[in-house]
Order: C-alpha cells, then sequence, then structure tokens
C-alpha cells in the first residue's frame, strides 16, 4: 500500500473530525462550508478508490449501515443507575443533611440541568467509537452503535493530541431540540405519518429505529454528564470529568455549575427554572451531585440510586384533568378556533381552565371529546394546551364534538381555509372586538388602559362600529360602561389621544391587514410613503419588496378593495390620527430600537435574512456577545457564544421567540 496516501486518508480524516467539532460543538468554525465539501469529498473520493483502506470511525461512515432485524442485548460493564427524585425545597435539604452526616464536612456540588431526553453510553477503545447503548434496565440495554453513529454531536473517534486511553465509557442524554421537534412533526404530519407526542419521544423514537438512515434523518443531540470505565486515567472530582469530556470533544451543557453548600444550589434550582423556557430544548430539573470521586465513593449506591447524587425537579408542566365542554372562539381574522373548558386544574402554580385544542384538524387528529381525561400542558406564557387523551379512561359517556356550519357568534356562513375554519360575516362581533383590541395593542397603537373588558362592552353597546370610532367616544359615553369611574374614563380619553400620534409602520400593523405583522408593516412603512401610497400599491408594486411574499400581496389588495377599509382610513384622518410621512429604512416599528442581537448556532433562514429583520426593526447585529449584547438567539448546535451568553447573564432566546419578537 502506498504509504503516502495512506497518510493523506488519515490526515484528511483528522481534519474532518476536528472541523466537524468546531462546527457541531463549539459553533465555531474555521473553514468555510465550501472547504469542509472539498476536504469531505476527497476522502470520499480516495475510499471509493480504495475501498480496503475505509475505517469505522471515518467521517464518511455516519450513515451507510444496513437496517436490523432486531436489537442487538448490551451488557453494561457498570451497572446504569438511576436518580433519586425529590420536588420540595426541604427533601433537598434533607438530602444534604443525609450526605453532611456521611462525610462531616462542607460540600461541593455540581449541578447539572436534568435533559429531558434517552439516557445512553458511549463506548471508545483505544480512542474510537466501538459500541453504543440505551440504559435499558441498567444492568443490559440495547445495542444501537449504528444509530448513534450517525448524531453529529458524537465523536467517531476522541479529540486529543494524548495516547489514546484504551477503554473510554462515555455517559450522557439524547434529545432533540423543542424547534427541530415541532419541524420534524410538521414534516410527519404533512406526509401523514404518526407524529410524536413530545421532543422525549421523539428523540427516543428516532434513535431505537431499525434502519440507521432514519436515524440520520432526525436531528438528534447528545450530551454527556458522566463516565462509565475508564482504563488509563484517574479523576478526583467530577468537575474534572465534565472538563475531560469537554475537551476532548463532547458536548457539555452550558448550564453546569459548582457550588458550596446547599443554598446555593437552591436558588441555582430557581434561576434555571426561570429560565427553563428559554432554552431550546426541555429540562425537567436540575441534577445535584457531589463534586469528590472520592466522598461519591464513600457515600456509596442504595438499591440502584447513588446516594451522592439527586434528581431536582421542577413542578410539572403537564396535569391531567377533565373536558368539561368545547366551545368556539372567534378571532380577529374570523377563524374559529375550538376551545376545551376544563375542570379548573393547577399547573406550576397557575390555575388552568381553558385550553386550546387549535383547529378542527387537531381536534380530530387528537379525538378529543366532551368529557374525556386529557393532558394539558402549559409551557411559560404559551397558551394551555391540550397534549392527548387518556383514551383508557372512557365510559362511553363521551361526546364528540362538531366544529359548528355558522359563525357562533353573528351567524354568517363559514368557510373552510385547508385546517382553519372561518366566519366570513362582515359585522361579526366577536371578529370586531379582536380587531379593536389589537389595533390598541402595546405593539400597534398601544393605547393604555384600554383592555379587553372595556373593548368588549364597547362593542357590544354598539358604541363603536370599527376602531376608529375610539376616538370620537367622550367622557358620557365611557361613563355608561360597567365599573367605569371618573378617573379612568378620563385615563382611557387621554390614553386614546395620545396615540392618535404614532408612526406609519405601528398604523400599518393597527389595522389588522391578515398576514402583516410587525415586520412586514415595517417594510410597507420603508416602501410607501403614506397610507394613500399603500392603498394604491398593486400587487407588483407588492411582491418586488424582499421579504413580501404573493400571499401578503394579495392579502394587502383585498384589504384596500374595502369599503370598510376607506371609510376606517378617512374616520382616522378625521380624527387626527398623524405619523411621519416621509421614507426611512429601519423607521419601522422601531421595537427593537437600540437592542443588540447575537447570533449562535444555525436557524432555519439565512443569518443575512434574520439580520436585515433585526436592522429594519431598528436593532443591531453583532458578531460576539458582550455584557452590551441583549439576546443571543440560540439555534441549533448553539455552542460557546451561548456560554459566553450564559456567563455574561445575556438574555438568550429561542428561534421561535425571535421570530416572535419580528413577526405576528
Ligand atoms: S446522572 C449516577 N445526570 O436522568 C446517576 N442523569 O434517573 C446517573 N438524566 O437515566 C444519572 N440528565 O436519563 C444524570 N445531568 C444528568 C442527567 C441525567 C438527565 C437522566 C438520565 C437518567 C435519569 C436518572
Amino acid at each position: 500500500m502506498n504509504q503516502t496516501l495512506k497518510d493523506r486518508v488519515e490526515e484528511l480524516r483528522k481534519k474532518i473530525h476536528y472541523h466537524n467539532y468546531r462546527y457541531y460543538v463549539l459553533d465555531e468554525p474555521e473553514i468555510s462550508d465550501a472547504e469542509y465539501d472539498r476536504l469531505f469529498s476527497e476522502l470520499e473520493e480516495l475510499e471509493a478508490k480504495h475501498p480496503q483502506l475505509i475505517t469505522l470511525d471515518s467521517p464518511t461512515q455516519r450513515v451507510g449501515a444496513k437496517p436490523l432485524k432486531q436489537f442487538g442485548a448490551y451488557e453494561h460493564g457498570i451497572p446504569m443507575l438511576s436518580l433519586n427524585s425529590v420536588t420540595e425545597e426541604s427533601d433537598v435539604r434533607e438530602f444534604d443533611a443525609r450526605v453532611r452526616k456521611a462525610l462531616e464536612w462542607e460540600i461541593e456540588y455540581v449541578v447539572e440541568p436534568k435533559i429531558d431526553g434517552l439516557a445512553i453510553e458511549l463506548v471508545y477503545e483505544n480512542g474510537v467509537f466501538s459500541a453504543g447503548s440505551t440504559r435499558g434496565d441498567g444492568r443490559t440495554g440495547e445495542d444501537i452503535t449504528q444509530n448513534l453513529r450517525t448524531i453529529k454531536t458524537i465523536p467517531l473517534r476522541i479529540l486529543s493530541d494524548d495516547p489514546p486511553l484504551p477503554l473510554l465509557e462515555v455517559r450522557g442524554e439524547v434529545f432533540m431540540s423543542v424547534g427541530k421537534f415541532k419541524a420534524l412533526n410538521a414534516e410527519l404530519g404533512k406526509r401523514a405519518m404518526k407524529m410524536f407526542a413530545n421532543p422525549r419521544n421523539a428523540a427516543a423514537g428516532s434513535v431505537r429505529q431499525l434502519d440507521p438512515r432514519v436515524t440520520a434523518s432526525r436531528p438528534l443531540d447528545f450530551f454527556t454528564y458522566g463516565l462509565g470505565r475508564v482504563e488509563g486515567k484517574d479523576f478526583s472530582t467530577h468537575w474534572e470529568i465534565l472538563d475531560y469530556l469537554r475537551d476532548i470533544g463532547f458536548k457539555v451543557s452550558p448550564l453546569v455549575r459548582r457550588f458550596k453548600g446547599i443554598d446555593d444550589v437552591i436558588k441555582y434550582h430557581e434561576e434555571v427554572q426561570e429560565r427553563r423556557d428559554e432554552l431550546d430544548y426541555e429540562i425537567d430539573g436540575i441534577v445535584v451531585k457531589v463534586n469528590s470521586i472520592e466522598q461519591q465513593d464513600r457515600l456509596g449506591t442504595i438499591s440502584r440510586s447513588p446516594r451522592w447524587a439527586v434528581a431536582y425537579k421542577f413542578p410539572a408542566r403537564e396535569e391531567f384533568t377533565r373536558v368539561k365542554d368545547i366551545m368556539v372562539q372567534v378571532g380577529r381574522t374570523g377563524a374559529l378556533t375550538p376551545v376545551a373548558l376544563l375542570e379548573p386544574v393547577q399547573i406550576g402554580g397557575v390555575t388552568v381552565s381553558r385550553a386550546t385544542l387549535h383547529n378542527e384538524d387537531e381536534l380530530l387528529r387528537k379525538d378529543v371529546r366532551i368529557g374525556d381525561t386529557v393532558v394539558v400542558e402549559r409551557a411559560g406564557d404559551v397558551i394551555p394546551e391540550v397534549v392527548s387523551v387518556i383514551k383508557s379512561k372512557r365510559t362511553g359517556a363521551e361526546k364528540e364534538f362538531k366544529m359548528p356550519d355558522r359563525c357562533p357568534v353573528c351567524g354568517a356562513e363559514v368557510l373552510k381555509e385547508g385546517p382553519i375554519v372561518r366566519c366570513i360575516g362582515v359585522s361579526c362581533s366577536a371578529q370586531l372586538k379582536e380587531r379593536i383590541v389589537h389595533f390598541a395593542s402595546l405593539r400597534a397603537m398601544d393605547i393604555e388602559g384600554l383592555g379587553e373588558k372595556v373593548i368588549e362592552q364597547l362593542v357590544s353597546k354598539q358604541m363603536v362600529s370599527d376602531a376608529a370610532d375610539l376616538f370620537f367616544l367622550t367622557k358620557s359615553d365611557l361613563l355608561k360602561l360597567d365599573r367605569m369611574g371618573e378617573q379612568s374614563a378620563r385615563n382611557i380619553l387621554n390614553a386614546i389621544e395620545k396615540s392618535k400620534q404614532t408612526n406609519f409602520s405601528r398604523l400599518i400593523l393597527a389595522l389588522g391587514i391578515r398576514h402583516v405583522g410587525t415586520y412586514t408593516a415595517s417594510l410597507l412603512a420603508d416602501e410607501f410613503s403614506d397610507l394613500d401610497a399603500l392603498s394604491r400599491a398593486s400587487y407588483e408594486d407588492l411582491v418586488r419588496i424582499p421579504g413580501i411574499g404573493p400571499e401578503v400581496a394579495k392579502s394587502v389588495l383585498l384589504f384596500f378593495a374595502q369599503d370598510s377599509t376607506r371609510e376606517l382610513i378617512e374616520k382616522l384622518e378625521r380624527a387626527g390620527v398623524w405619523y411621519e410621512k416621509k421614507k426611512k429604512v429601519s423607521e419601522g416599528g422601531q421595537v427593537l430600537a437600540d437592542k443588540t442581537f447575537v447570533f449562535s448556532g444555525r436557524i432555519s433562514m439565512p443569518r443575512e435574512q434574520a439580520k436585515s429583520m433585526v436592522e429594519r426593526l431598528g436593532g443591531k447585529v453583532t458578531s460576539s456577545v458582550s455584557k452590551k449584547t441583549d439576546y443571543v438567539i440560540a439555534g441549533e448546535e448553539a455552542g460557546s457564544k451561548l456560554v459566553n451568553a450564559k456567563k455574561l447573564g445575556v438574555r438568550v432566546i429561542g428561534e421561535e421567540e425571535f421570530m416572535e419578537m419580528v413577526k405576528e
């Protein structure tokens, strides 16, 4: 065999492993994608010409194994333990007291997030990945080597210049990010395939596929949190183990911390719980581990759980309850949303008595019936949602629900557009109310104090027939409303008056044109000098604007073709609504004025596009994280920038939350 050829192949592999690590684990690529592709193709070509040179740890071999008939059993060298879990502060204090009693000194703890995924073990022999398995019953799991090989954040080869250890068993959690999970489900839904109930099930289902090509197509990720057997190296603390694993190419959660004493651990639990929704992966608590290995050994294990660690869980976000009834809500654009009325239930400290069922297709897919026992989830500020039905609890007395074929509020006909049923009534009071709520909202005209209750009354007492009528209300009108005092009436009138001075972008948003959210409104405001010009825009004028597609264009045209729109605009002018009429890039809604953003990892749109979105709304994008950064947008495989953000206490948001900020 030609020695130089063999050397070149090895050199290429080394480089590719290294650049994989820079890209996937650190999120700090050193070379361009094109350069990477060149290296990869060269290796592929050489391997194709000289198949005898192919080794299992070659980066070309992540996918390629044949489907299995069934998984083999895999016996763990050291049992994979489970954790005792607690939810109350007093229980963690008790854990700490037990530890201190056994050891009689102040304890240093390492805290890690408890990742909601699937525990696995990876075996490296002489630095090369040789086997991977599920936890199974702790002693014996399933051999899923071929599947784990496809996960990009699992190194095929240990990254180190030192001679490799003869044996290293790495343990951790395979998971799927929330964003990827949603995208996967959407895709499965489109192809009428079975969807997953949550990211954990999606990760477990994807990793336990007999065909590794299916696993390879699933966006899985891996965080490590410990070791099994090790030959050739000793560690004195858990912290050292994590450092080592990080150094040799594994992802360790950026949320790991080290504390002396239980008080700081409890504080950190609270902090992580508050930031739970900012993460793009699900965690259900923290894991508290005694740092010193010697102390761990002294504490030992009792019935499959170590005495030196505990899972300190967050309050559940899912609860069981019963569907008392199903009703239909009518939104601003007439969309009919089925809503489940529930037996009130406490979820994470909040009483939940209704949950959205999204639309008719979702309702049918989940087969939710009146009387059903269901799982309800409430995540952060998101509207509670019915996740699934416990069908085994059915008695036969449950009633199926059918979407009405007329609007439940105005009685007009409804039209089905894809999964959405829409009321086509032009004077539907539910739509009117929602339109005015939107008009007055913070991001639109920002009329302080004009809440939903007041608007509801204004509509039902027929004191307003469109949003512009707000500007003609008098104090005596307002005083006719329930629970309205002199002072509140005066405040509302002042706020209405103040809102007359606005900017173009806010005004466009306030009009409530379908598909026109904050970002699109700012695009339109940049392009047109005033409402008159916008109302005369042609389809071509609109689609020429980068960022505006046919659907938005059609919707804008349709809006301005309505008589009611013309009337509304005239009234607004008569009322003296005023906005600056000039073209200026980034005049926008300026919702992001003076805000600095940093992107980390991959997001689903080109970065340039995301950047221009931020800039149009008055914000700035920089490449590195500093104290001055306001938000870090964590995409997939976000790496070191995320670590920095956490260190500096910079707010980290996911792509979805970012889209919320810039779009509707
Ligand atoms: S340590 C020695 N650390 O929780 C204890 N487990 O019941 C072994 N998990 O099966 C586990 N994040 O799936 C540990 N940072 C973390 C974890 C973690 C999630 C899961 C793991 C395990 C279960 C323990």
